[in-house]
C-alpha cells in the first residue's frame, strides 16, 4: 500500500500507523511547548487541611460526616462527585490512549506526562472533598468502587484521529464542567482549586487541537469525518457514573453543563479556531461530513435555544416564588 494525499485528490489510504507516524514530529513539537508554558503547581497547597476532622472508625474523637459541615452549594456538590468520578477512572483512560497513541516517543512521554497531570486533578479534589467534609466520604467512595469496576471503554478506540477529535472536545468540555463547578460551589477555595485544574484541562485542550489541525493538513477528509462523528455522537466520559443522568440534569440547570454551553463554550470555540467550515479542497467524503456538522450544529442550536427558554421559565417561577 501507498500513501497517497487526500490534497492531490487520490483516494486517501491513512492507516492509523501511518497517521501516528505523520503526525509524530508535531507531537514532538506540541509536547516542547506545553512543556514550556505548563506551571508546575502542588495540589496540596490547595487544601484547606485546617478544617479538616478524623472521622470515625478506628479514631476515638472521629466526628461523622453531616452536611452541614460544609456551606457547597447542592449544585456545587452533585458537580464535584461527578467531575471527580470521571478524573477517577484514569487507569482506564491511561490504558485507552496508551493503546492507540502507543508508549515510545513523543507519543509516549506525553501520554504518560499527560496522565501525571491529569492524577493530580483526581488528588486535589478528594483532599479538598474530604477535608472541608463537602460530601458524604463513604458514598464517594462506594461510587468510585462501582464506576471504577465498570472501567471506561473509548467510543472511539477503533481510531486514533477519531480519539484525537474527540479528546479535544472533551478537555475543552472538562475545563468548561470544572470551571463552572467552581463558580456555583459557594466556596472561594473550591473555585480556586477547580480553576487551577481548568487551566491544566484547557492545555491539555491546546495540545489535541493543534494535532488537530496538522491532522486537517495531512488528511483533511478523514479527519472532517472524524470530527464530524464525535460531534455527532459527543458523550462525557463520566457518563457511566451511578446516578450520571440526574446528576447530568442537575447540572444542566444548575448551568454547569448544559446543552447551550456545550455548544457555545465546548463545540463552537474548537471547530471556529479550526476553521472547519471553511476548509476547502475537500472530496465528496469530507464534503459530505463537513455539510452533515454543520447541519448537526444548526439542530443543536435549536435544541440549546429550547433549553434556554425553559430555563428562564424556570428561572422566573423561582423568582416570582421568591426561592431565586
Ligand atoms: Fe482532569
Ligand atoms: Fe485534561
Amino acid at each position: 500500500m501507498t500513501i497517497t494525499s487526500p490534497h492531490l485528490g487520490s483516494p486517501s489510504v491513512w492507516t492509523d500507523a501511518r497517521l501516528l507516524y505523520a503526525l509524530e514530529e508535531v507531537v514532538e513539537n506540541e509536547l516542547n511547548r506545553h512543556l514550556k508554558v505548563a506551571k508546575d503547581w502542588m495540589p496540596h497547597e490547595y487544601v484547606p487541611w485546617g478544617d479538616g476532622r478524623n472521622f470515625p472508625g478506628f479514631f476515638e474523637d472521629g466526628v461523622a460526616w453531616d452536611k452541614e459541615q460544609s456551606k457547597v452549594t447542592e449544585i456545587g456538590r452533585t458537580a464535584l462527585v461527578v467531575n471527580l468520578l470521571t478524573e477517577d477512572n484514569l487507569p482506564s483512560y491511561h490504558h485507552e490512549i496508551a493503546a492507540l497513541f502507543g508508549r515510545d516517543g513523543a507519543w509516549g512521554t506525553w501520554v504518560h506526562r499527560w496522565t501525571a497531570e491529569e492524577a493530580r486533578h483526581g488528588i486535589v479534589m478528594r483532599d479538598y472533598l474530604l477535608a472541608s467534609r463537602a460530601v458524604d466520604p463513604d458514598k464517594l467512595e462506594q461510587f468510585r468502587m462501582a464506576h471504577m469496576n465498570e472501567g471506561f471503554e473509548s467510543d472511539n478506540r477503533h481510531s486514533m484521529l477519531h480519539t484525537v477529535a474527540y479528546v479535544a472536545f472533551q478537555e475543552l468540555a472538562t475545563r468548561i464542567s470544572h470551571r463552572n463547578a467552581g463558580h456555583q460551589s459557594g466556596d472561594p477555595v473550591c473555585d480556586r482549586m477547580l480553576a487551577r485544574i481548568a487551566t491544566d484541562e484547557n492545555l491539555h485542550m491546546v495540545f489535541y487541537r493543534n494535532l488537530l489541525k496538522a491532522a486537517f493538513e495531512i488528511a483533511p477528509d478523514l479527519t472532517m469525518q472524524a470530527v464530524r462523528d464525535v460531534v455527532v455522537d459527543f458523550r462525557m466520559p463520566g457518563h457511566s457514573i451511578p446516578g450520571f443522568e440526574r446528576a447530568a440534569v442537575q447540572m444542566a440547570v444548575g448551568e454547569v453543563y448544559n446543552l447551550r454551553i456545550h455548544h457555545d463554550d465546548v463545540l463552537e470555540p474548537v471547530i471556529r479556531f479550526l476553521k472547519v467550515m471553511e476548509i476547502g479542497e475537500l472530496g465528496p467524503d469530507g464534503r459530505r461530513a463537513q455539510e452533515e456538522l454543520g447541519l448537526f450544529m444548526g439542530g443543536l442550536n435549536a435544541e440549546a435555544a429550547k433549553f434556554d427558554e425553559k430555563l428562564a421559565a424556570r428561572k422566573a417561577r423561582m423568582a416570582a416564588r421568591g426561592r431565586a
